[in-house]
């Protein structure tokens, strides 16, 4: 009876707290990304979108995501982009470096990954996390917090091409 509750309290605050808390859709890797919440923290701190074509310089946001912005598109996307296709590529992957007001010190980064062709919020991982932990951030398919103001794009990407 004891070791049971011991049992129970020790998973749940391994959920809690532990590097178990790390959420995980189930998808696997798609175009190089593990998109796992962990695997798309570590894709972003290690900066490997920065090859991507980029907005040229960090402007303001039109949008609640810190003052200052910077866009990166993988070229999946800028091909679909180019092409004007209605719903982008599995695989399409976009990256928004998120800055303080002085437009140079970086505070984190949202990135939003296709994970299924076709329409609809659900074909879509969102992801937003910020440093120097990226211990709290948001991740899930079609997460609610970015979903609403994300239709408002072309397949969900708001930002045009540089
Ligand atoms: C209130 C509206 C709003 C909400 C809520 C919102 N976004 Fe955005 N997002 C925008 C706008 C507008 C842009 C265009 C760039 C800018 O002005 O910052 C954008 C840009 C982005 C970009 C760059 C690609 C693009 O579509 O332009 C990413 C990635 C992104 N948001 C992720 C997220 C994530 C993840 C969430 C949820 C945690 C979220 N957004 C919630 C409005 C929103």
């Amino acid at each position: 009876m004891r070791a049971h509750a011991l049992l129970l309290l020790t998973s749940l605050f391994a959920t809690a707290c532990g590097p178990s808390s790390s959420v995980d859709e189930g998808l696997g890797v798609i175009q190089q990304l593990d998109t796992s919440e962990q695997g798309i923290t570590a894709f972003v701190r290690s900066g490997q979108y920065t090859s991507w074509l980029a907005e040229p310089t960090v402007h303001e946001t039109r949008a609640p995501h810190g003052s200052k912005v910077r866009v990166f598109f993988n070229d999946l996307l800028v091909q679909s982009l180019r092409d004007g296709n209605a719903t982008h590529p599995m695989g399409s992957i976009v990256v928004k470096e998120l800055f303080e007001d002085d437009g140079k010190t970086l505070r984190g980064h949202a990135l939003d990954v296709k994970i299924a062709e076709g329409p609809g919020k659900d074909t879509w991982i969102f992801y937003e996390g910020f440093g120097p932990d990226y211990s709290n951030n948001y991740y899930g398919r079609a997460h609610s917090t970015c979903h609403g103001c994300h239709s408002d794009g072309k397949d969900y990407v708001t930002s045009p091409l540089p």
